[in-house]
């Protein structure tokens, strides 16, 4: 069992080959840390691990003047006692206190791990694969319990957390905090990764040292993720790099509001947690009434950042995800939107998905405008077809479409309602906002009061009568509008502060329903590109829209920062036209498909507008795609130069067998006579004799050890000819190429 308990010294152990996690019974019952690292070897105690000393002028709950709360290392602090660092949690009961006392109870260890209520999670397939404890403290007064959940899994660094409460008592309790994890760490040397941005530049990584004192943190409190701040966070080692040294990584199973906080104290300690945010958040819990937390995801890993991002683009991709299209390679898709916006006819329509055939796509997308009186001011809420688009009803189109031998998908904004539309004329009740007072319109939209399980069935009952006898094999769930003034005319005024919670619980719950109607649709999620971009979503749509933003260059990026925490096969990449419409920078074709072909790869534009030798190459694209997509999409994914420190960005991905790799290099911009560039691959087998690019033959360990392209270099001797390249032919800015390795 990779969980011991130690009813001696009422420790535990959770550890697997590479990890341990080491928790205790404090001397006044609440759970202390003790170690969360590499692996140790077991023993009846650690708790000569812990500094127990007191300090002058702390408080002492047991006057044995060793121990204070302020000083010990805690699972799940608690609020108001003698600990003044942030508290993981806050409960207000009827007499207005705060103050609570959850002391060890019992505990459970058993195979396998449970599914979350209503809340996406990791899981495993065989209850062999892990191992979970459950332990139950108790607040006597209130007769309230606090369930810590942790789930280690036997082949990976992963422990998962996340707690429960559960309302034995008589007294109807406020939960006016509930975080789903809290790690304190007996340091501070840390930097802490977190990924920022905003619309189009999403998950760029930034890097904030923890050393001194105060708190660290970010949030949102958009009604979704955001792409503003993304819930994962990595603490990283000061000297950790890419491929060595130590690093935490929490990664929230959560799509709503979020808060990811470090409070270092002025004795150099970390307190680490993760969950929903607090701000606006008070959970009425009922007797007889539970409360669960969303997930947490932790890997541990002592050899870099690349390793850490390993074990998370395993576990999301195959533990997270779900479904038909887990593990199978994703369609390469035609999508209408930056062609055509919302103005389209069935016609034209056709027209781009058949030049989509005639280059070998698998999936035609219909994107925005075929619903409702769909312009931008009006239509969302209304999932009937527009016939005056479409007079043939969205069967008419799909048959034609399905004629060209491709499969269809469709666009949707479940959770949106325009002012203008038939459902906020007859139900102004089903939007989010507040009685009397002024609401702000995003893209003149606002969210619709998912909170409200009638809204949630009115959506799901309007798209499946629209959707009845039409074959679709693929869904863009869009979400274009944070929520503002929220309030929910549904739940009287004391639920209000539900009503963030509730909402994100409804749109998994409408997930949940469409995923058992079509159990073998391919969903991808949305968010004006990636605005909620997280492993919550995953566990519903195994691949996001990750941005709007399509240009080649800043997708480098964009796909770079998002890789430290996602897999390959969970975004959605198109080659779209340039001018790009986003950053107006015109970047070869070839380059925009070298960025692409790293996800789920496709098209956003209408090819009857490119030359007949730009199709020919756009059909040696697809082909190329189709034949190592399984490839890239789930082989192990290293990043091997950061396009925010270096010229040239690239990454590669390699075969499970180590026998196939592909390596993507992208000149960002132009550099003539530069200095010299070592590209070392990773993840290859040193043994091997790997073929580069069909002719030149070079050892995985030289490939390794001294990189690729100084080996090509010195196979191709170049001449002084003009223009001046740099070695391996890239020659002008956002030039880019593409080497495809194979074991002799
Ligand atoms: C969002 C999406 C886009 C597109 C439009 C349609 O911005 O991110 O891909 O679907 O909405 O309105």
């Amino acid at each position: 069992m990779p969980i011991i308990y130690h009813e001696t010294s009422r420790e535990f152990h959770l550890f697997n080959g590479t990890t341990s996690y080491v928790i205790g019974e404090l001397v006044n019952g609440h759970m202390g840390q003790i170690y969360y690292g590499k692996r140790l070897r077991d023993r009846e105690s650690f708790a000569h691990l812990l500094e127990t000393t007191s300090r002058p002028i702390s408080s002492d709950p047991l006057t044995e003047h060793c121990f204070s709360m302020e000083f010990a290392k805690q699972e799940y602090p608690c609020f108001g006692t003698t600990d003044y660092r942030e508290a993981a949690y806050e409960i207000q009961q009827t007499n207005g206190s705060h103050i609570t006392d959850f002391v060890y109870e019992s505990h459970k260890i058993y195979e396998g791990k449970p599914v979350l209520q209503d809340l996406p999670a990791s899981y495993v397939e065989d209850a062999a694969e892990a191992t979970t404890l459950e332990i139950t403290m108790k607040d006597q007064l209130l007769n309230l319990k606090l369930i810590l959940i942790y789930t280690i899994y036997e082949g990976r660094p992963v422990i998962t957390r996340s707690v429960r409460f559960e309302n034995e008592g008589q007294e109807t309790v406020r939960l006016e905090k509930v975080m789903s994890l809290n790690v304190d760490f007996p340091d501070n040397k840390f930097d802490w990764i977190q990924f920022s941005g905003a619309w189009a530049r999403e998950r760029t990584p930034v890097v904030r040292s923890l050393e001194g004192s105060g708190v660290t943190a970010i949030e949102s409190m958009r009604g979704h993720s955001s792409s503003q701040q993304n819930p994962f966070v990595i603490l990283k080692r000061k000297n950790t790099t890419e491929f060595d040294g130590e690093a935490f990584g929490f990664s929230l199973v959560y799509s709503g509001n979020f808060l990811a906080m470090a409070d270092v104290d002025t004795f150099n300690t970390t307190r680490f947690m993760m969950g929903i945010n607090p701000r606006n958040f008070s959970w009425k819990l009922e007797p007889g009434c539970q409360f669960q937390a969303p997930e947490v995801i932790m890997v541990h890993t002592k050899d870099g950042l690349n390793a850490l991002s390993g074990s998370y683009h395993s576990l999301l991709q195959n533990r997270v995800a779900r479904g038909y299209w887990r593990n199978r390679p994703r369609p390469v898709l035609l999508n209408n939107w930056e062609a055509t916006g919302m103005e389209f006819t069935e016609d034209s329509i056709v027209e781009i998905a058949s030049k989509g055939a005639e280059v070998g796509v698998e999936l035609f997308v219909l994107d925005d405008g075929w619903f409702g009186v769909r312009t931008e001011e009006s239509g969302l809420g209304d999932w009937y077809v527009d016939k005056r688009k479409l007079p043939n009803g969205l069967k008419g189109l799909v048959d034609r479409v399905h004629d060209l031998g491709l499969r269809f998908g469709i666009w949707i904004e479940p959770e949106m309602v325009n002012p203008k539309s038939d459902l906020f004329e007859k139900h102004p009740e089903y939007a989010l906002m507040t009685p009397d007072r002024r609401k702000s319109l995003g893209r003149n939209q606002m969210v619709l009061d998912f909170s409200n399980p009638a809204v949630v069935d009115c959506i799901y009952d309007q798209l499946m009568e629209s959707f009845q006898g039409i074959e679709l094999d693929y869904i863009k769930w869009d979400m274009n509008c944070s929520i503002s003034e929220c309030y929910s005319p549904y739940w009287g005024p004391d639920r209000q502060g539900e009503v963030y919670h509730r909402y994100i619980l409804g749109v998994y719950r409408l997930y949940e329903k469409m995923i058992e109607r079509f159990p073998n649709m391919l969903f991808e999620s949305c968010a004006s590109g990636g605005c909620r971009f997280d492993a919550g979503m995953l566990y519903y749509a195994p691949q996001a829209w990750c941005s709007d933003d399509t240009d080649a260059i800043e997708r480098i990026h964009i796909q770079y920062g998002s890789s430290y925490g996602y897999p390959i096969s969970s975004w959605g990449a198109h080659v779209s036209e340039v001018p790009n419409q986003q950053a107006g920078r015109i970047t070869p074709l070839k380059t925009r498909a070298n960025v692409a072909y790293f996800g789920a790869f496709g098209y956003e534009m209408d090819l009857n507008e490119l030359s007949p030798e730009e199709i020919e190459t756009v059909k040696e694209q697809v082909k190329f795609m189709k034949q190592y997509r399984e490839l890239i999409q789930f082989g192990s994914f290293y990043r091997l130069s950061s396009p925010w420190e270096s010229n040239i960005a690239s990454w590669m991905v390699v075969s499970p067998d180590k026998k196939e790799a592909l390596v993507g290099v992208y000149l960002l911009k132009t550099d003539v006579n530069c200095g010299f560039t070592q590209l070392k691959l990773q993840g290859l087998a040193s043994e091997l004799d790997y073929k580069v690019d069909g002719d030149l033959v070079f050892g995985g360990d030289e490939l390794m050890e001294y990189g690729l392209i100084p080996l090509i270099a010195a196979a191709h001797p170049k001449q002084n000819e003009y223009p001046y390249s740099r070695p391996m032919d890239l020659c002008g800015d956002f030039d880019s190429k593409i080497f495809v390795l194979k074991a002799e």
